[in-house]
């Protein structure tokens, strides 16, 4: 019966053996009640030592494959379970039919989602300057930190707390937020942040807002569970507040007052104060997505509306994407004491622990003062490159692209009448980053243009991408 083991494969010969009985058994070349030679006479025509034998044997007896039957030899389970057994002569695992079993992945109009090969190139929005990060000073920290063993295991979910006690004052000080440590919840970047508010909050058919155009990340967020999403219009570049009053009552709004994405409006204290009156008439939770607010360049930026006032309805979302890293994937979200534990619950379940040692390495970073220095050094460079980058598009581009400027951010959107996905896409060939404007719209696109992060782009990048600006947009002329 076992003359069609051969032991001349690969790997130890207990392994292969295993493997081939195994194979027989499941098959059913080996059927039950089949009796299978002695360990001894098996050893003798393989040519393997008894104990090989045996201690597979022993092995498959201990799986349910074989079983001993006093005085009489070893054999295949009589009872051997169904689920062990294939049907049908020498087939395989047949793979699972994903047909009607999952629903199809959104088409998040994804022509326009960045491949990861160009999330790193220089003008992609989002990208800070990443030559510019002080990752000496960041090693030693993250070295000092790897070497203790209490940052070895597990911690809160919530998040580490002396880093939540970091952001707290720092969000007090610079940013107006009121809150405690208590209310800050550390997250895998501001993504997450959105992700756990629609998990806590949103009820199927709940209504949500969102500024138009506007973030992406957000848009697929709040989209992410068939909730209906009504599109807020802008006005000067922000949230047209007014119209607010017209689209009836809303669960969530999804909002950037400080520096709006990606048009760069800055909502004035008037407009600030009515968003929130009209989301406490609603009872709708203002999402404040203040992303990039540390890099105003010429007056300090407004502080955040949700220290405005006492129990302001809004839930206040922020990153380090951008003040120190994406590669970091941590953000923050801080919210109502009450509805703490509902987030951490949900961070439980999705994702959980934020990482330790990252977060332990941020919290030093920040309690020692460094935090500070380099967003006072990343403001003084992004304005440079901010007035260099203007002044090259003023000189090359005018009457090409109009440029929408607020002094404050680390992308300018250069409007203009253009197909601006294929010139996206054109640049993207040359090595240069953006994203359409058009792309930021729900529905039909109101205007066109490009989306530039300045922030990542060398000097010479600049130059040379407002030459290749130049090259397109004329011969496009010339050709439309
Ligand atoms: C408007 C806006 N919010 C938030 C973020 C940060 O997201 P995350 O922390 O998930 O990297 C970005 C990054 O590009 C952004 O543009």
């Amino acid at each position: 019966m076992i003359d069609d083991v051969h032991l001349d494969g690969d790997g130890p010969l207990q392994h292969q053996l295993y493997q081939q009985l195994t194979q027989r058994i499941i098959h059913r070349r080996y059927l039950p009640g089949n009796r299978l030679p002695s360990s001894r006479q098996l050893a003798q025509d393989l040519g393997v030592s008894r104990n090989t034998v045996t201690a597979v044997y022993d092995q498959l007896k201990a799986e349910g494959f074989l079983q001993s039957r006093a005085g009489q030899g070893v054999f295949v389970h009589e009872n051997i379970s169904p689920s062990m057994l294939q049907p049908g002569k020498g087939s395989t695992l047949r793979p699972l039919s994903t047909s009607g079993l999952l629903p199809p992945i959104p088409q998040l109009t994804d022509r326009h989602i960045n491949r990861a090969e160009d999330a790193s190139l220089p003008f992609q929005p989002g990208l800070p300057d990443l030559e510019a990060f002080p990752i000496r000073s960041w090693n030693r920290i993250l070295h000092h930190h790897e070497s203790r063993r209490a940052l070895r295991g597990y911690d809160s979910t919530q998040g580490y707390r002396p880093l939540r006690r970091a952001i707290a004052e720092y969000l007090r000080s610079s940013r107006g937020v009121r809150c405690q440590e208590q209310q800050v919840i550390i997250t895998n970047g501001a993504q997450q942040a959105l992700s756990l508010i629609v998990d806590v909050l949103l009820e199927p058919g709940d209504p949500v807002f969102c500024e138009n155009p506007g973030y992406r990340g957000a848009r697929y967020a709040l989209a992410s569970r068939d909730n209906p999403i009504t599109p807020v219009p802008l006005r000067e570049q922000v949230l047209d507040v007014d119209a607010l009053n017209a689209l009836g009552p809303a669960k969530l709004l999804f909002c950037t007052p400080t520096h709006q994405y990606p048009m760069g409006g800055i909502l004035d204290i008037s407009q600030r104060m009515a968003l929130l009156h009209w989301a406490q008439r609603n009872q709708t939770w203002v999402i404040e997505d203040d992303y990039d607010s540390e890099f105003h360049f010429h007056k300090k930026p407004f502080a955040a509306i949700q220290g405005m006032y006492e129990d302001a309805p809004v839930l206040y979302v922020g990153s380090f994407s951008k003040t120190l890293m994406p590669a970091l994937r941590v953000g923050y979200l801080v919210v109502p004491e009450p509805l703490v534990e509902h987030f951490v619950q949900s961070k439980r379940t999705h994702g959980g622990e934020s990482p330790l040692l990252t977060q332990a390495t941020i919290a030093e970073f920040i309690e020692t003062g460094q935090f500070t220095r380099h967003l006072r050094r990343m403001r003084q460079l992004y304005r440079g490159k901010w007035l260099h980058f203007q002044a090259r598009v003023a000189e090359e581009l005018g009457g090409l692209v109009t440029p929408v400027a607020e002094s404050a951010g680390m992308h300018l959107v250069l409007e203009g009448n253009f197909d601006d996905q294929e010139l996206s896409r054109w640049l993207r060939t040359q090595g240069i980053g953006s994203t359409p404007l058009s792309a930021h719209f729900t529905g039909d696109a109101a205007s066109t243009g490009l989306v530039m992060g300045f922030a990542s782009a060398s000097e010479r990048e600049i130059e040379q991408c407002v030459s290749l600006l130049k090259q397109w947009l004329t011969s496009s002329m010339i050709s439309g």
